[in-house]
């Protein structure tokens, strides 16, 4: 065999065994159960705070544009929130969550909800943007039911009081 022959195989060789090993590998570097659902719950909380701080805002009837950076983040965020409630990290998994099995029996519905979610969040921070006071207000109550339409098929009811 010429060099250059000997040198292809080789390669082939290292290509394949890269190859058989690639989705092994990319299977342990995903992240678990108790990776995702523990950053997905702060992620949550973490929203609402900049949620709840617009509303401050609000209520003081001064500019909103200081609010764009929250509700840019918002907006990414939402955007975000479908890829952190991949299968396997329900109920089932054994970590702590208040998520329910229709995520993945309902996926469509779930996805729908977070879309419209979505579409909400990036309307709330144009309007930031643009330093609409009466319409910001308007749109965080439209997010805000964008919240609980989804709270209330995919999320546990807290408990009772
Ligand atoms: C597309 C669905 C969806 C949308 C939209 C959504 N959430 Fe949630 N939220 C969930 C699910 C599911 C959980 C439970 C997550 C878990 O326990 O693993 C949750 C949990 C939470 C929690 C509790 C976190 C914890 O562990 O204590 C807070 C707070 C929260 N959401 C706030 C919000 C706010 C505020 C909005 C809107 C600005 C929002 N969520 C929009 C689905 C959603």
């Amino acid at each position: 065999m010429s060099n250059k022959l000997l040198a292809t195989a080789g390669f082939c060789a290292v290509a394949a065994l890269a190859l058989a090993q690639w989705p092994a590998n990319a299977a342990d570097n995903a992240p678990d159960a108790a990776t995702l659902i523990p950053a997905r719950q702060s992620a949550l909380m973490l929203s609402a705070v900049a949620f709840g701080s617009m509303k401050g805002a609000i209520d003081s009837g001064g500019d909103v544009s200081g609010q764009a950076f929250a509700a840019k983040a918002l907006a990414r965020w939402a955007h975000t929130l479908p890829s952190l409630f991949p299968a396997g990290t329900g109920k089932a998994s054994g970590v702590p969550t208040k998520a329910k099995d229709e995520i993945w029996s309902d996926r469509a519905g779930f996805e729908r909800r977070a879309a419209e979610y979505a579409a909400a969040a990036d309307r709330l921070a144009e309007l930031a943007q643009a330093n609409d006071k009466a319409a910001f207000a308007t749109q965080w109550t439209a997010v805000r039911q964008a919240c609980s339409n989804c709270h209330d098929a995919y999320r546990d009811a807290p408990p009772a009081r």
